[in-house]
């Protein structure tokens, strides 16, 4: 199935054709419920979607489009189990680890659930057995730091969510991040830390990723110039599909939490994958999370598609990417413990989405994935706004706008709220030569200086954004958000055609890591590369410290 073939598409094209200079300030005036018609909620969480360039034709028109590729049973078939992941012949379940309505959910003739909830209830053990000092170290002490090993899904998800719920962490227990096979990361790490009190969770849904095995052995080795092999066991456990491997590491397979082929890495925070986060804000606060996850998942099965939040975020990306040609998507929370947010969906929607080949195997001619990337809000502000406003690409942004902090704020948070505003505000108004050559004339400028002035005060405007608001980031409320993005990629990925859930792109340069590392190793005969290879490994070679 090719999308751009069909007649929803082709309208569309038109539609585009006829609306494509659409002043959203025209439409601000002309429609003073504008804010209101083109506003979304799932429970305390609203999108606001009137800052982008549509009229309620245009979403008519998306949303034909939507049911044009039967998206409602896309939607049924992943609730269900079905094995949407073709590539890999799998489900698609991360919804079943957040399944709180404990429904049955069946894969190959059996329900997934009671495993799920088996793997609960080890980590909520577990977890109680750290908090309470039931599980202590190798000389009898507490655990005070988690250090979660692993890399893409197995690190972004779990690492975001930590900065993001800082405020509810457990008293004692301090969290952190190894992903990269840079030893700085782990060396810098481990330099503040104690032996004693290290607790290492070795994240890797596969266990064969260079990157997560070679930092796991180094800890080990830190952790064996202390503490003996036998005590490996107490400051050592692991998350995985693969037992025979984590055994063959060291690792008791008794202190190994089970995930599932259909869980895939960026979709896997919600698992046993999540267990550092478990760690560090106790397992009532994950589940808080999960409450969260399930009731966007609730929303996005339930909702028409015209009043669903994922499917109309998927719905103006489409719009934007295929017939505006834009090429990035700005996501720019403004709140400083989201600062990890962009890089999770930056992972979540390019591995999903950045796809040239469609489910059928055939090449595809249309745009897919975006771009995607973001910083908090208002560092962006002082950094690439200019560019937003004034550049010459078109970039939607979506703003990520809780209303109270955790933080005594005095007038922090109005102020940051105000700058979010603000921006979406000057984004989608601009500032035309009228009001720029007023503005000039007040501040007493006249003639040649005016003229030659005016040009680079104007904003050109009409630049979309979507507002996601809400009341705090609370665990529920993160649930929810990370929930929402999911299902857009996954709305994006059905139009498209595409399997959002495999990776193939991520292989060839695994690969040829592995291909090259003896050139770089040793000084023996190098391997054929192309000719810009060999010469970079004869460098390295002769620059290398002996
Ligand atoms: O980058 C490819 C990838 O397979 C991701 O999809 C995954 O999240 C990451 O590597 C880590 O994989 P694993 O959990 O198997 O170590």
């Amino acid at each position: 199935m090719t999308p751009i073939n069909i007649p929803e598409w082709q309208s569309l094209i038109r539609h585009y054709s006829d609306l494509k200079y659409l002043s959203m300030r025209e439409q601000f005036a002309l429609d003073s419920d504008r804010a209101h018609d083109f506003s979304v909620s799932s429970g305390d969480l609203l999108l606001d979607y009137s800052k982008n360039r549509v009229t309620k034709e245009t979403m008519e028109k998306l949303v034909s489009l939507a049911e044009s590729v039967d998206m409602n049973s896309w939607i049924e078939r992943m609730f269900n189990g079905d094995k949407i992941n073709n590539t890999e012949n799998r489900a698609v379940l991360h919804i079943a680890l957040r399944n709180r309505s404990n429904t049955p959910i069946m894969v190959d003739g059996e329900d997934v659930m009671p495993a799920i909830n088996t793997v609960l209830a080890k980590m909520r053990s577990f977890c109680d057995q750290v908090h309470s000092g039931a599980w202590l170290g190798f000389s009898g002490k507490k655990m005070t730091d988690i250090v979660n090993v692993g890399i893409g899904g197995s690190d972004l998800g779990p690492a975001m969510i930590c900065d993001a719920l800082e405020p509810y962490g457990v008293d004692g227990v301090n969290v952190h991040f190894v992903s990269n096979v840079d030893g700085t990361d782990l060396s810098t790490t481990l330099e503040k830390l104690n032996p004693e009190t290290t607790l290492f969770v070795v994240a890797s849904k596969t266990f064969t990723t260079q990157e997560t095995l070679t930092n796991a052995e180094s800890a080990r080795a830190w952790f064996l110039q202390s503490g003996s092999q036998q005590d490996v066991a107490k400051h050592f456990v692991a998350v995985s599909t693969n037992a025979e491997a984590v055994s063959d590491f060291g690792i008791d397979t008794d202190n190994m939490f089970e995930i599932w082929d259909w869980v895939g890495g960026r979709y896997s925070l919600w698992s046993a994958i999540g267990l550092p986060i478990a760690l560090y804000v106790g397992m009532d606060n994950f589940e808080r999370m999960l409450d969260g996850g399930h009731e966007m998942d609730n929303h996005f099965r339930s909702q028409p598609l015209a009043e669903n939040m994922p499917v109309l975020m998927g719905l103006l990306g489409i719009w934007y990417i295929n017939f505006f040609g834009t090429q990035t998507h700005a996501i720019v929370p403004y709140d400083h413990s989201l600062a990890r947010f962009p890089n999770h969906m930056q992972q979540l929607d390019m591995e999903s989405n950045g796809k040239v080949t469609n489910r059928e195997g055939q090449r595809i001619s249309y745009k897919t994935g975006p771009v995607i990337w973001g910083t908090p809000g208002t560092n962006g502000q002082h950094a690439y706004f200019q560019l937003i406003h004034q550049g010459t690409q078109l970039i939607p942004v979506d703003f990520v706008l809780p209303v109270n902090s955790h933080y005594p704020d005095r007038d922090h948070q109005s102020i940051l709220l105000a700058n979010g505003l603000a921006q979406s505000e000057a984004l989608m108004r601009g500032k035309n030569a009228e009001e720029v050559r007023a503005e000039l004339v007040k501040e007493g400028f006249s003639g040649k200086q005016l003229e030659a002035l005016l040009p680079h005060k104007v904003f050109p405007g009409n630049r979309p954004s979507n507002t996601l608001l809400f009341p705090q980031l609370t665990p529920e409320m993160l649930g929810q958000l990370v929930a929402l993005y999911e299902h857009k990629v996954f709305v994006q990925g059905v139009i498209w055609n595409i399997n959002s859930f495999d990776q193939w792109g991520v292989e060839l340069g695994k690969q040829l890591a592995k291909a090259i590392l003896p050139d770089v190793q040793s000084d023996g005969e190098i391997a054929v590369h192309d000719s810009s290879t060999t010469r970079l490994i004869e460098l390295i070679r002769q620059l290398r410290f002996k």
